[in-house]
């Protein structure tokens, strides 16, 4: 098979360890995708659907973008490689500078990573050289939450919080993480938006200082809507009070934006819409709109001068960084992406939509499979009634959603709908419709 040839059908599907993946069903079931373009995805039985998930959130400008595939040739073209240590070249300064436009106060200071996971490994590390740069050596522990999804790699698998993610590999976890609760409550049922209650959650840092020592505990991350793990929207008054809590006692608030990065939310990033400014803040997913890899971890000035004036001239400053930070090709495609973010006002069209999105997802409420329904801008879980053990049930409507001809991604009990932010309402309207088949199909195994 030559490059050119990666949709056609393989010879053979046992060589691949497919990442979290049920494997043993995939390879008696496979689904290959072949195609893709604008909003749907072409399956290897010719048959189209529509991508309500943005892949993994991370295609939201459509699939096949001419303008981010032309940047990305005529880059690798014009200079394929620039080793990020010690050498640089302009356009990840002016990526830096595109990026920075956006992101909320003044996280004006850009340090490119690999993914989401790098992100999030990045800030702890950027978090820790900051407090040892400020004499504050002693603040080890990080403060994550239940229910968080942050990554995979060992910093990102200890913050997080979904027990299947982290029961196999707690004995190389890092030590001294501990977790606030997670604010899905049960009176949270089909509340569409900030659930009114639950702002008490934030009090658990407030506890984890007193039990813990404020003066040890390093930062705090939350993800500001808990995505992965099946959409939790915070609720109203919750994160300014942990940037509250933060202040008082000289923690640093991380949020990982991974997912609600670059427009899900109807802002650039959710801190501007729910008006918080955390001290650091990770991106990756919708960077490059998903088509090369890339993270970015933003940091307030105050942050990175911290680092900087810890360090003699001449001296590397801050011991971390990776062979893929910012290189061109990335860079390339995260500059596109940029132009197009511009042109075509996406955040402003995020928000217009987002209410016919949410009124066509909520319509869903009325089907005896649903359990329970939370959303907001362009996001939306779908909790699913258990037919037999906890966990089953989001993969297997995946499935008959699937044949439904609409694509979306499944955890646990939960259906997790993204649309792309290019959807007209034709498009809103199909997913919702494809979804209520899928779902009624399901239910009636
Ligand atoms: C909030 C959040 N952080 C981090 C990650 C990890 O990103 P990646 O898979 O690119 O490493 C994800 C992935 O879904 C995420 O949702």
């Amino acid at each position: 098979m030559s490059p050119a040839d990666t949709s056609k059908i393989p010879n053979s599907l046992q060589e691949h360890w497919m990442p979290f993946t049920s494997n043993k069903d995939f390879k008696e079931n496979p689904r290959l995708i072949t195609g893709a373009k604008g909003v749907y995805l072409k399956n290897h039985h010719g048959k189209t659907m529509i991508d309500a998930s943005s892949g993994l959130f991370c295609n939201p400008l459509g699939h096949g973008r001419k303008e981010i595939a032309e940047a990305v040739a005529k880059q690798l073209e014009q200079l394929d490689y620039v080793q990020p240590f010690q050498q640089g070249f302009g356009g990840s300064f002016e990526l830096a500078r595109r990026i920075s436009k956006n992101t909320p106060g003044n996280l004006n200071r850009i340090f490119y990573t690999i993914c989401g996971s790098s992100a999030v490994e990045t800030a702890i590390k950027i978090v820790i050289a900051y407090h040892k740069a400020k004499g504050q050596g002693q603040r080890f522990r990080f403060v994550g939450r239940e229910r968080a999804y942050h990554g995979m790699n060992i910093g990102a698998t200890s913050v997080g919080g979904m027990i299947n993610n982290v029961k196999t590999f707690a004995s190389v976890l890092m030590p001294g993480v501990v977790h606030m609760r997670h604010t899905h409550l049960p009176d949270h049922k089909f509340v569409r938006g900030q659930p009114t209650s639950g702002v008490e959650m934030a009090e658990d840092l407030e506890r984890i200082c007193m039990n813990f020592g404020s003066e040890n505990i390093a930062a705090c991350i939350v993800e500001p809507i808990a995505g992965s793990t099946g959409v939790l929207v915070p609720p109203k008054g919750y994160l300014k009070r942990l940037r509250e809590i933060c202040d008082k006692h000289g923690i640093v608030l991380i949020f990982d934006e991974v997912i609600t990065g670059w427009g899900r939310t109807g802002s650039a990033f959710a801190s501007q819409e729910f008006g918080v400014i955390p001290d650091v803040m990770t991106m990756a997913k919708a960077t490059t709109n998903g088509v090369v890899p890339m993270g970015a971890v933003a940091v307030k000035e105050e942050i990175y001068d911290a680092v900087m004036d810890a360090s003699p001239k001449g001296a590397v400053e801050l011991f971390h960084g990776y062979t893929y930070s910012g290189i061109p090709v990335s860079v390339a495609a995260a500059l596109a992406v940029q132009d197009i973010l511009e042109k075509e006002n996406i955040f402003k069209k995020v928000k217009e939509m987002s209410s016919y999105f949410l009124d066509g997802i909520f319509s869903l409420k009325d089907l005896s499979g649903v359990d329970n329904i939370r959303g907001y801008g362009m996001l939306a879980g779908i909790d699913m009634k258990l037919k037999e053990k906890p966990g089953r049930a989001g993969f297997e409507c995946f499935k008959t959603c699937y044949e439904a001809g609409v694509n979306f991604k499944a955890t646990g009990d939960c259906l997790i709908i993204a649309p792309q932010f290019i959807c007209e309402k034709k498009h809103i309207d199909e997913i919702i419709e494809k979804l209520r088949t899928g779902i009624s199909n399901y239910m009636k195994k």
